[in-house]
């Protein structure tokens, strides 16, 4: 069995520390190298204890990496843009969980984050890692940008109606997505503090947020780009993304005529289930009973009164939202079975 050497830059995260769980399970990889800047020397399990008796290693600093088959960043947004120079001659492979090279126009940055990116020929070398819409890019990509989470989930709900031309894209296209707390990453702020986070369901981003930038590239096909207006909203949850988008179509389909769009769109995908019951109570998706596992569930309504049609997606944020993607990817780009190391379902109940 092929046998790779991995490393984590960024390893005491949460985005992180989920690739740390992935990657010691994972059949084809030796987990050698995980770094940290401030918990160098420390223990690993010590930052993640569900890794208790399954791992001993222990953080490095990023300064003391040794060359290594495939190289994960875990860092925030513009630190990773900083140490790619530093690092990219590591490993013939890197795979990136940051925004810094996700956006194919570099103008996008200036509009979205504030700031010019300093690295556009990089930028222009990575391939956006979501395997659904760019398997066979990313299988032969040395440089791979692991897409947003909110992204995700929003780009794979919509993505079979985009892709079948059947949205009306003069009018709107409304998402609203639903994000648990470790979506904001592990370092602590008063957002994320018990008292003020517990219990909340409160507006974080209506307008303006960054993922819909990655929303707009993936889904615009034949050069017209999606009227999307994207809000997000933090919930009570600590894992966890629900996007719920209304669409409105440009021809009178029936449910029958979506099911097969979205039939058609997934049937083949390793990850992606259509989840659309007609009684009980789980009817729809929910990222509680994905907790944990790398699906991404989606499901329908057609409205009755009108053209619009409510699409609902659920993802664990930290799996096929960040670091179950990134492994989906390394599968794809290694050959390795596209399911290994990510088979186990969610949990239920939790
Ligand atoms: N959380 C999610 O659901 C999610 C989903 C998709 C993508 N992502 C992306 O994944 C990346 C990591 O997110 P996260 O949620 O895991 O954030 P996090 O919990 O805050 O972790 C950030 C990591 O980066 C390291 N770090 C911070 N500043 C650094 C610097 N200047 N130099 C070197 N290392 C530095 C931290 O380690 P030390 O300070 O210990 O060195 C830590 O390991 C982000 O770009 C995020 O957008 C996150």
């Amino acid at each position: 069995m092929t046998q790779l050497t991995a490393s984590i830059i960024g390893g005491s995260g949460y985005a992180g520390g989920e690739l740390v769980r992935l990657l010691l399970m994972h059949p084809n990889i030796e987990l050698t190298q995980v770094t940290s800047e401030r918990q160098a020397g420390k223990f690993v399990k010590t930052t993640h204890p569900n890794l208790r008796e399954v791992t001993n290693l222990k953080f490095i600093a990023s300064a003391d990496l040794k060359p290594t088959d495939l190289l994960f960043l875990a860092l925030p947004h513009g630190v990773s843009m900083e140490k790619l120079p530093q690092v990219r001659d590591l490993a013939p492979v890197v795979i990136d969980l940051s925004s810094d090279f996700r956006l194919n126009n570099p103008g996008d940055y200036d509009v979205w984050y504030g700031h010019q990116h300093n690295d556009l020929e990089a930028l222009g070398n990575f391939v956006y890692g979501m395997p659904e819409l760019h398997r066979e890019e990313i299988s032969t990509a040395d440089w791979i940008a692991s897409p947003g989470c909110m992204s995700t989930t929003s780009i794979l709900g919509l993505y079979p109606l985009f892709r079948a031309g059947v949205v009306d894209t003069s009018l709107p296209t409304i998402i609203e997505a639903k994000t648990g707390s470790s979506g904001s990453g592990g370092a602590p702020s008063l957002s994320s503090h018990h008292a003020e986070r517990s219990g909340v369901i409160r507006s974080f981003k209506p307008t303006g947020h960054r993922h819909t930038a990655e929303i707009v590239q993936e889904l615009t096909f034949a050069d017209v780009a999606p009227n999307v207006s994207f809000s997000a909203t933090s919930i009570e949850a600590v894992r966890g993304i629900l996007a719920t988008s209304h669409v409105f179509l440009n021809e009178d389909l029936d449910d029958k005529a979506l099911r097969k769009i979205y039939r058609e769109a997934y049937k083949d995908e390793p990850f992606m289930r259509l989840v659309k019951e007609t009684a009980g109570v789980h009817r729809y998706p929910e990222p509680k009973l994905l907790s944990g596992s790398n699906w991404c569930d989606v499901g329908f309504e057609r409205d009755p009164h009108s053209r619009r049609v409510v699409v609902m997606a659920a993802t664990d944020n930290l799996m096929k939202g960040a670091a179950g993607q990134a492994v989906q990817a390394m599968n794809i780009r290694m050959g390795f079975g596209e399911r290994t190391g990510l088979e186990f379902p969610g949990l239920h109940p939790i």
